[in-house]
């Protein structure tokens, strides 16, 4: 049987795993169980909040380490495991796949197979969830209006939405064959803090304060939809609660913004916040394309509204001012994370 009171979480040390973990160790009694390689994206300080807590337990280690895997499920007979682990960014996964395939494709492929034997050994409990946590990115890039849906064709257009497509295929065939008991989202950009300095928003924050370039990829009009990390942990918890087994939810912000207007609305907060007399918008740089670059992403998650009752809570204008607030006030985070780890140099310029 399972113990009701436990979960895995892997990839718990990274940006929106920890938000995950967070949440569910202030707000619920679960105990939970964080598997992490601890890369360069992965950090223990984001768990600072929770560290302390004896429900808390953190494991160092490989989603793809079979050995390690089965003797976590067969140790803490968990009800279910959210998979956040993965290589996450799309301008890494250019300059180098390989960590990209091993992780997001042979790594959810052996947490596929874990835990299809635990749920075999404790008689195929039906309280049991396995829940993949994707990507809009999966779908490719659209055009001037329309938005993905949870029946879009899958298109994926850079190394990395290739390796998490292919992940959610096998995770699709591990429910439809075995029957294993999967749920599946796919979430559009998020955005808050503990966001590793290498991504648009919080690199556009770190350099505005150092008084550096802000890059802007082309002509900056490619469009994302942002989400509020906490919005998206509320909607990964009440899908894990409350979805069917075997469908696929999508997650999203509602919230489109062109890349060149997110730039300008953190320089107008920091203007505010954090006043500099030469204006921030003038570190605004415009720099070579992403090659590949998806044009425009937009999220319909009608279904998440109407079947399970979720909703957004923040508006691209609060979330962008707290999160620049918490950048503000944890600038020895930023410190703590970049240390030996990421020197800010251009990623994803291509091979
Ligand atoms: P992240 O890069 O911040 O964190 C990934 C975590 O996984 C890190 O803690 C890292 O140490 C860990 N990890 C990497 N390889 C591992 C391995 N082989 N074994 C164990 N742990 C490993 O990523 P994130 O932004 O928090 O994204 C989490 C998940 O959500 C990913 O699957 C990503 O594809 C998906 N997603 C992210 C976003 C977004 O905007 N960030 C949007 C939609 C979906
Ligand atoms: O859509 C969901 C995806 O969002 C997730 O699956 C990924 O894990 C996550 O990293 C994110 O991918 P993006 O490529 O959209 O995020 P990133 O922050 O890297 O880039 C956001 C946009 O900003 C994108 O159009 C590229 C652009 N950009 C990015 C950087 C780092 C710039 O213009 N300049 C930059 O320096």
């Amino acid at each position: 049987m399972v113990d009701l009171n436990t979960l895995i979480v892997t990839g718990g040390a990274g940006f929106i795993g920890s938000a995950l973990v967070r949440h569910l160790i202030e707000n619920t009694d679960q105990r939970v169980v964080v598997l992490d390689k601890l890369t360069y994206a992965g950090n223990l300080e984001s768990l600072a909040p929770v560290l302390k807590s004896a429900r808390l337990i953190f494991q160092k280690g490989d989603i793809a380490d079979r050995e390690l895997v089965s003797q976590l499920l067969r140790t803490y007979r968990p009800r279910g495991v959210f998979n956040l682990a993965a290589e996450s960014h799309v301008d890494r996964s250019i300059d180098g796949p390989s960590e990209f395939i091993q992780t997001n494709i042979v790594g959810t492929f052996n947490l596929l197979e874990c835990c299809l034997e635990y749920w075999a050994s404790i008689g195929k409990d039906e309280r049991f969830r396995f829940q993949h946590i994707s990507t809009d990115e999966v779908f490719g890039s659209l055009g001037a209006s329309g938005a993905f849906s949870e029946d879009s064709r899958y298109e994926p257009n850079s190394p990395y939405s290739a390796s998490k497509a292919s992940s959610d295929h096998l995770v699709r065939a591990w429910n439809h064959t075995y029957s294993l008991p999967v749920l599946l989202t796919n979430c559009s950009n998020n955005y808050g803090p503990y966001h590793y300095p290498e991504k648009l928003i919080p690199l556009v924050i770190r350099n505005a304060l150092a008084g550096k370039p802000l890059p802007v990829y082309g002509d900056g009009l490619q469009v994302r939809d942002w989400l509020y990390v906490d919005d998206h942990v509320r909607a990964l918890v009440r899908i894990f609660e409350a979805g069917v087994p075997g469908d696929t939810y999508n997650v999203g912000g509602d919230c489109e913004r062109t890349n060149i207007a997110v730039v300008r609305t953190i320089c107008d907060v920091l203007q505010d916040l954090a006043p500099r007399t030469q204006p921030y918008a003038d570190l605004i740089t415009h720099v070579p394309d992403r090659p590949g670059h998806d044009r425009r992403y937009a999220i319909n998650c009608s279904k998440l509204k109407t079947r399970l009752g979720w909703t957004q809570t923040e508006t691209f204008e609060t979330g962008i001012r707290k999160t620049i607030q918490w950048y503000l006030a944890n600038q020895d985070w930023v410190r703590a994370v970049l240390e030996n780890k990421y020197d800010g140099q251009r990623l994803g310029g291509g091979r």
